[in-house]
């Protein structure tokens, strides 16, 4: 049975997503000759803390831009949106996103939070359900990035539908993913459903570098946890401290690039797999894509979205768009 009786929330769907091997992904992008791992294997327990540690640095404007930007639109948004919606939020990150916009809609009906980690899951929904008793809560275990088909009969109401997707996750994609996710969002989410989502902007440079290379090093310590990860979890023989931190802005591509440096000519070792390093040579991360207005309002229509409107600080750090399926 895929539904699920949770005590303290209205509903559960356990899409069972298939969780990529940690392992297999570590192998085959270190085996690849741009040497690689994914951006979602930051965040297991201390990762997700460090990341935590990174949204309250001064240099990472992107999580208190958003959290003050949404609260600074309630009053525009507010008729928008319109009353009774079915907000579906892609990924349950800090719960405070969520609760800023639950206080600036007209009585929002429901909040389904879609997140590929049961537990983290389970707890961030209940916490919700408790704060907030008069909406329906429910949690769908799944990998976001999968198509999503929402019609069991006690699931999120079909009508009305918010998506919300803050962050800027979505710069975690290349453009040609993010149409894609984008695409399967607009399916989900239906005829009549809207979706709002939070972007980071294309800035100066060095705010941009600055933003990825806090001074009390958080940023460095999340990307260097990706190394502890592999030793401890894969008894991989590395020395961590041979690597380095490094990340800059790709004016060309328009993002961020994490890379773990190799300081020296050395090896990664993982069961009788040896893989070898020059000096200089690293591990490409994390890319995270900015967008312009006129960029990201593009990729909105070409998704299967129209643009309502969009919003952003007055320094233009952060844009939030509001668009609705076609
Ligand atoms: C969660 C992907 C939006 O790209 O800014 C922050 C992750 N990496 N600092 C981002 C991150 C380094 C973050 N996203």
């Amino acid at each position: 049975m895929l539904e699920q009786n949770i005590e303290g929330i209205d509903f559960f769907l356990d899409l069972q997503p298939k969780l990529e091997n940690f392992k297999d992904a570590v192998i085959q992008g270190l085996g690849h000759d741009i040497k690689y791992v994914p951006p979602k294997f930051f965040y297991d327990t201390k990762g997700s803390e460090l990341f935590d540690k990174i949204c309250a640095t001064k240099e990472y404007y992107v999580t208190r831009t958003e959290i003050a930007l949404i609260t600074s639109i309630g009053s525009d948004l507010q008729p928008l949106i319109g009353s009774n919606s079915s907000i579906i939020e892609y990924g349950c990150g800090s719960s405070l996103k969520i609760r800023a916009l639950l206080s600036i809609l007209k009585s929002p009906s429901e909040y389904f939070a879609i997140d590929i980690s049961k537990l983290y899951l389970i707890k961030t929904v209940r916490e919700i359900a408790k704060d907030y008793p008069s909406l329906r809560v429910g949690g769908i275990c799944a990998d976001f990035s999968d198509k999503i088909v929402l019609d069991q009969s006690k699931g999120p109401s079909s009508i009305n539908r918010l998506g919300f997707f803050p962050g800027s996750t979505i710069g975690n994609q290349t453009p040609d993913l993010a149409k894609i996710l984008l695409e399967r969002m607009s399916a989900t989410l239906g005829s009549n459903g809207q979706l709002l989502i939070g972007v980071d902007t294309k800035k100066d440079t060095d705010l941009l570098n600055q933003a990825y290379n806090d001074k009390l090093g958080y940023t460095a310590q999340f990307n260097l946890n990706l190394l502890t990860r592999i030793k401890r979890e894969l008894q991989a023989d590395l020395d961590i401290t041979n690597f380095q931190h490094k990340a800059f802005y790709n004016e060309n591509e328009g993002k961020i690039e994490m890379h773990l440096d190799s300081k020296e000519v050395q090896n990664i070792t993982i069961d009788d797999m040896v893989f070898s390093f020059k000096k200089g040579e690293s591990i490409h991360t994390e890319s995270s894509y900015k967008y312009t207005e006129g960029e990201f309002s593009n990729l909105l229509n070409q998704s299967g979205f129209s643009l309502v409107k969009s919003w952003s600080d007055p320094e233009e750090l952060f844009r939030i768009y509001l668009a609705k399926v076609k």
